[in-house]
């Protein structure tokens, strides 16, 4: 369950890679004037300092350290382990961010994830994972969406940036209406509540937020293509910032006190049950531009295009 990864044969990808390297604009503005409406972005970030209140260590603990003002953490990845964090606390709606600075130069092969999961044989799952690339080629920004436990929902864009050079906010809005992920606060995916159409819709179950920084080079990069350098070795991926505004999940909890829209709950109002015109504008450009693969467009894949595509727009 650590990260989803696509089913499709080698051969499929190379040809996606190849495909996608024409529409390439990196130098196309993107507004950022559409940002959700606060609170959106009023919680006290949370530090690394007493990381064991908040996080767990599943996987490379000697690969995770922490700065000692415990603003930062950095996962490391070389040829014997990388590493993997997870919180504590699981969370039925609301927001959690999280910034992330990525693996600079060549990070071809290397794939750092930051994702929701819950578990079980019906779990839910949403997901974004950073494929690394050869020095100054685009990192890839996959994203998915697993509900009732099927996934298969892959889409992948470019950044408008650098995601190496410098920090940049990655976070997930979660309510009963919609899930929106979005990259410095600009919607790059929305995933609604379908379930009038049959598709099963995360709102059953809490989810945990985890982090982990791997070797993926049999698919990652260029369709597998490329592959780590290991002289390059130890990798770094550096975390900071991370906070919620989230309906934590205890003992008492119930899935519709999370969904109540009372003034503890902003993530229920309705401003915040779709996208504004502006946000909606920000994601078509999102996906003119820097979108390289949508599931919803893979008729190899689907011949029948999944039945929530259409309203995801
Ligand atoms: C891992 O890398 C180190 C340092 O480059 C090297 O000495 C070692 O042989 C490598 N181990 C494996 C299993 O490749
Ligand atoms: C890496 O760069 C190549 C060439 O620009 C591009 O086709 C590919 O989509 C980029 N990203 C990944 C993860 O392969
Ligand atoms: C791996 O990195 C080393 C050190 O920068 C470089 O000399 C070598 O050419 C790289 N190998 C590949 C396959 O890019
Ligand atoms: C649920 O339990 C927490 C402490 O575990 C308590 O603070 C909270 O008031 C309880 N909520 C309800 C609705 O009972």
């Amino acid at each position: 369950m650590a990260a989803a990864r696509p089913r499709g044969n080698i051969v499929a990808w190379l040809l996606l890679a190849v495909l996608v390297a024409a529409p390439l604009v990196l130098t196309q503005e993107v507004d950022t004037s559409g940002t959700f409406p606060k609170p959106y972005a009023t919680s006290t970030p949370k530090t690394f300092a007493d990381f064991s209140s908040e996080f767990t260590v599943f996987w490379g603990p000697e690969h995770i350290s922490t700065t000692p003002d415990g603003q930062m953490l950095d996962l490391t990845l070389t040829n014997i382990s990388g590493a993997g964090f997870n919180s504590k606390r699981t969370f039925i709606y609301g927001r959690i961010n999280m910034n992330l600075k990525l693996i600079g130069g060549d990070s071809s092969g290397t794939v750092t994830t930051y994702y929701l999961t819950s578990f079980g044989d019906h779990h839910d799952e949403l997901d974004f994972e950073f494929l690394g690339n050869q020095t100054g080629e685009p990192y890839i920004l996959q994203t998915n969406v697993f509900a009732n436990g099927k996934g298969e929902r892959e889409q992948r864009i470019f950044l408008w940036f650098d995601p190496s050079s410098d920090f940049h906010s990655y976070s997930v809005l979660w309510n009963k209406k919609q899930i929106v992920f979005m990259v410095d606060g600009v919607p790059i995916r929305v995933f609604k509540n379908n379930e009038a159409l049959g598709v099963p819709y995360l709102n059953k179950q809490p989810m945990g937020v985890y982090s982990s920084l791997w070797n993926g080079d049999s698919w990652a990069t260029q369709g597998g293509l490329i592959k780590v350098n290991w002289t390059l070795a130890p990798f770094v991926a550096t975390f900071q910032n991370y906070n919620y505004d989230a309906c934590e999940w205890l003992t008492n909890t119930t899935v519709p006190a999370c969904a109540d829209p009372a003034a503890v709950n902003w993530w229920d109002a309705e401003s915040y049950s779709e996208l504004s015109q502006v946000q909606a504008n920000e994601l078509r450009k999102v996906q003119q531009y820097y979108m390289v693969y949508d599931y919803c467009t893979d008729s190899e894949r689907f011949p029948v295009q999944p039945v929530e595509c259409a309203s995801n727009l």
